[in-house]
């Protein structure tokens, strides 16, 4: 394929501070914790404290991707957060992260929004502008950031999580090329999965939803398949959509079907082809936009070195729905940088809260829209090198940012 070389460039996370250990929230519940663990297919979930939220999470997983790449905010000229878990019906989180990162006047910013599939939005735009030559040898900062909350003691609760996964997308990239208009698409109006505007809490038809993933990843994948994605090496690695860890082993054992393999070598396949890619979202559970990208930083973080030189696939769903098939190939250099990028280090922070205490805070949250920012204009103020807290809104309702 004659196409130019863009991809993903280097990549960094971000997760709250405090986690819920699902064996403990099993207990809770009064259900047997191999549910979860097993059924399921997670061991904790994160759990945003009042002072984190998505704009807090963006920045601090930007931040890092600049300190750790070797990357300047100057090098930007586009700037995609995708999210479902917008703070304002009109500023987007990208306009925040503008500010406070201090990314070029010059400069594209803007939210998208389609559930899931937002930052998958993001990468394929960023990918396209450079690819169309708009970018003129900049790179684009895109950026994943969810909390995702179900109501307590539902069926979805034990697939909540939060964290934010930034990526820089750039002309000859070090981890992951991707092939630029080889890509299968497939939408479709569905109500599997919605969050009406006046809601903190997702409401969803959960096995309505299981259903709909599967189907969209055999439209994209079929369609991926006819515009010639079969073509070269096979892949040697799949990174999923991860909701929870089971629904990617549920889409990896359809897709390989869908190639005519037999349920147990589907099944045998797992664990070579996708199981180090749900390492990590098992330690931190659904962050929506950034489900997929935490997957791949979880492959490339355990095998990056085994895997140098192999085409890897890559399906993201996003409900009501839209879906995308497409495939790159991990860059020789890859393993020496994601030594450097230390992509699972900021989960070392992270401290166990006990399921009386995220109670409380999700009875807190309700309020934290309207909770008064301490009074200070300085404290709006270029942040870095430091963790960006959320403070409150000021007397005009603006959200105040600062560093802690
Ligand atoms: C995913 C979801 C529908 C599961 O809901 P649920 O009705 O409570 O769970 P189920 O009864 O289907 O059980 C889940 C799994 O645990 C298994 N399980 C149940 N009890 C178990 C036990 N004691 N030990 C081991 N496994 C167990 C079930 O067999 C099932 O596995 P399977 O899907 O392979 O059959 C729910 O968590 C949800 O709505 N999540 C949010 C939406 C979502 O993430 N959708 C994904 C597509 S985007």
């Amino acid at each position: 394929m004659n196409a130019p070389h863009v991809g993903i460039d280097a990549i960094a996370l971000s997760v709250p501070r405090g986690y819920v250990d699902l064996a403990e929230l099993a207990e809770a519940r009064g259900v047997p914790p191999e549910k979860y663990l097993n059924g399921i297919g997670t061991r904790r979930m994160a759990i945003a404290g009042p002072d984190e939220d998505p704009v807090t999470l963006a920045v601090n997983a930007a931040r890092r991707l600049f300190e750790r790449s070797g990357a300047s905010p100057a090098d930007i000229g586009l700037c995609i957060v995708g999210t479902e878990t917008a703070v304002d019906h009109s500023k987007p989180v990208a306009a925040f992260l503008h500010g406070l990162l201090g990314l070029p006047r010059a400069c594209r910013v803007f939210e998208a929004k389609h559930a899931c599939f937002g930052g998958t939005a993001g990468l394929l735009n960023a990918v396209d502008w450079i690819a169309a030559g708009s970018a003129r040898g900049r790179a684009a900062l895109v950026v994943c950031t969810d909390v995702a909350r179900y109501p307590l003691g539902s069926s979805g609760e034990p697939t909540q999580g939060a964290g934010a996964v930034a990526m820089l997308v750039r002309q000859d990239p070090r981890l992951l090329g991707l092939e630029v208009g080889r890509t299968g698409a497939f939408a479709r109006d569905v109500h599997d999965f919605w969050r009406p505007l006046h809601h903190k809490e997702a409401l969803v038809d959960g096995h309505f939803s299981v259903q709909c993933y599967l189907d969209a990843l055999a439209g994209a994948y079929d369609e991926w398949r006819r515009v010639g994605g079969e073509e070269g090496a096979p892949l040697a690695r799949t990174c999923y959509h991860v909701p929870y860890g089971k629904m990617a082993r549920k889409a990896h054992r359809h897709r390989r079907m869908m190639d005519g393999w037999t349920e147990q070598a589907a099944d045998e396949s797992f664990a070579v082809e996708v199981a180090s890619s749900l390492v990590l979202p098992a330690q931190i559970g659904n962050v929506y936009t950034g489900s997929l990208y935490l997957a791949l930083a979880s492959l490339l973080d355990a095998e990056a070195k085994a895997i140098a030189g192999r085409r890897i696939g890559l399906f993201s769903y996003g409900s009501g729905c839209c879906a995308e098939f497409f495939a790159g190939t991990v860059k020789p250099e890859a393993a020496a940088l994601v030594a450097q990028l230390e992509i699972a280090a900021p989960l070392a922070d992270c401290e166990r809260i006990c399921v009386a205490d995220y109670e409380r805070l999700r009875a807190e949250d309700a309020l934290t829209d309207r909770r008064p920012a301490p009074g200070s204009a300085s404290a709006r103020q270029t942040l870095e090198g430091r963790r960006a807290v959320y403070l409150g809104v000021d007397a005009n309702e603006r959200r105040v940012y600062a560093d802690a």
